[in-house]
């Protein structure tokens, strides 16, 4: 894998560009390209109108994929999850399948990426100032792809420290949090609380306490011989790297549950890792102070994460 993670490339560009808060950082190449309706614009002239319903109230819909060595991951799932996402919000994509996808090719070529990340957004489009999704009949399409990886790699060496927030997901009564949409307000307060608490991800639990997901990752845990990671029912984002984690836990012949989990289960955890499309799979290693395990990654996760990193090397849609 051209995994720029653990190359000089991430130290000159974590040291050069600085990392946030958040862990993120990105090369925001000068020669970027932004794909809006099908057109190309400069970094600097990519933009779309304030009445947008998108900027007015995040009503749109989005996904981040991974490029890896000239091949999109999981294209097709992440393109089934966006069109999933925009019809529970009564979005109608104007756009086939295979129109989204060349769209999301074309503009890894556009920008001469054999490797990166790729913000795909469809926003409601122009509307009035009413919440009315009715005033809105023009949904805007909208590609970024860059350089982008989400923790330095000493995170997956020594492991991530996290917290539980105080903030619990979103009832799924209220919004499914299983729609990718562009109000992730939610998630950014449980952000938010894990900064201020010092780390870099937080634990969500849903409304009955149970473990639903972290900020912006799936989670995962073992005890003894099996792994178990929260049904998305209880408030999760039905990942893409959760669903090939999951794989890849079955390609190690290992037993895997989707159960509720509470944080005392966490806590008493043997093993534990997060996953999301630009974390990968990365270990955690301490839950509210309590240390997972012997307090370093577990050796099935490392396990885990080479299976990982085999299949974004051979499988995947070819931008060429
Ligand atoms: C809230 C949330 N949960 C989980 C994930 C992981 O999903 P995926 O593996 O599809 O990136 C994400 C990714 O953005 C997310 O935002």
């Amino acid at each position: 894998m051209k995994d720029f993670r653990g190359s000089g490339e991430k130290d000159l560009l974590a040291t050069e560009l600085g990392m946030n808060e958040g862990g993120w950082y990105s090369t925001t190449h000068l020669t970027m390209k932004v794909y809006i309706n099908g057109e190309y614009f400069d970094k600097e002239n990519a933009k779309i109108s304030v009445f947008d319903h998108g900027l007015l109230y995040g009503d749109g819909v989005f996904e981040g994929i991974r490029l890896y060595s000239g091949c999109v991951f999981k294209l097709d799932e992440h393109l089934d999850r966006l069109e999933k996402s925009a019809k529970a919000i009564l979005l109608s994509l104007p756009w086939t399948r295979a129109e989204l996808s060349e769209a999301v090719c074309a503009t890894c070529r556009a920008n001469n990426l054999r490797d990166g990340y790729i913000r795909l957004v469809v926003t409601r489009g122009v509307g009035s100032l009413g919440l009315s999704h009715k005033t809105c009949s023009n949904p805007q399409l909208i590609i970024i792809a860059d350089k982008i990886s989400l923790y330095p790699q000493e995170y997956y060496t020594q492991g991530l420290k996290i917290v539980t927030s105080p903030t619990r997901r979103v009832n799924p009564a209220a919004f499914p949090p299983m729609v990718k949409s562009l109000n992730y307000l939610n998630n950014i307060m449980a952000k938010a609380d894990a900064n201020m608490s010092g780390c870099l991800e937080a634990l969500m639990l849903n409304d009955q306490g149970y473990i639903a997901e972290c900020t912006g990752d799936n989670v995962f845990i073992r005890h003894g011989d099996v792994w178990l990671t929260p049904a998305y029912h209880a408030g999760a984002l039905k990942g893409i790297t959760r669903g090939v984690a999951i794989e890849c836990i079955h390609e190690l012949g290992l037993k895997l549950v989707e159960t509720n989990i509470t944080r005392y289960e966490a806590w008493t955890a043997d093993e534990m890792f997060l996953t999301g499309t630009a974390a990968e799979i990365i270990p955690v290693v301490e839950v509210d102070t309590r240390v997972i395990g012997d307090g370093t990654p577990g050796s099935q996760t490392a396990k885990l994460l080479e299976i990982f990193q085999r299949k974004v090397k051979v499988e995947g849609t070819m931008i060429e």
